[in-house]
């Protein structure tokens, strides 16, 4: 863990982050095309995590992504993202994208997903990243879970080494 101070939540959090859904978001069955919301999920988390690092990350990891519902045209999606915890040099973020319809106000869960992003120093090598400060009861249940997660994510990684 960095020597830095620990980061709250808030500082790198995305809320509400607004995307209209148009016909080229579509796929043959004609809902939202899920890679395209993945694509921006991913976008949007190394985003959070570079805000809370301060540095160049990538994605090492993402699980538990899973589609609630489809979302459809004229929808407008809301992707909500924020810094679950970080360990050494990885930080997980959780996603969480709604569906509006924002003519009757109506929300709709779409998306949950865990990403696991690695902040990087200037020659590629994981560099330490700050403590997460969590302030709300959510934070810290997120704070709690996002141990749980690591130990599955390390636990697969460390058995696909052993069979390689
Ligand atoms: C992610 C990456 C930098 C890790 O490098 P590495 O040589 O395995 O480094 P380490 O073993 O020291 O691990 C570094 C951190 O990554 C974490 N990590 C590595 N693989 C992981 C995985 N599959 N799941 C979760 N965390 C992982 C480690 O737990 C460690 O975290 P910690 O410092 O908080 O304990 C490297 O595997 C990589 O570059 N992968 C490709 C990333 C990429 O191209 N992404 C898509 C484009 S952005």
């Amino acid at each position: 863990m960095s020597e830095q101070p620990a980061r709250p939540v808030s500082r790198s959090a995305i809320d509400n982050h607004v995307y209209k859904v148009f016909p080229n978001d579509m796929n043959a069955h004609n809902t939202v095309f899920g890679g395209m919301i993945m694509a921006k999920c991913d976008r949007l988390a190394l985003v959070v995590a570079e805000r809370h690092s301060g540095h160049v990350c990538v994605t090492a990891a993402v699980d538990s992504i899973s589609f609630r519902a489809p979302a459809k045209g004229n929808d407008t999606l809301l992707f909500s993202l924020s810094l679950n915890r970080s360990w050494g040099s990885s930080m997980e973020i959780g996603a969480r994208v709604m569906a509006e319809n924002s003519y009757n106000g109506d929300t709709r869960h779409i998306l949950s997903a865990y990403y696991t992003f690695v902040a990087l120093d200037d020659h590629g090598r994981p560099v330490p990243v700050p403590a997460v400060q969590p302030d709300t009861h959510t934070e810290e249940r997120r704070f709690r879970d996002a141990q749980i997660r690591r130990q599955g994510r390390l636990n697969t990684r460390d058995q696909l080494a052993d069979q390689a």
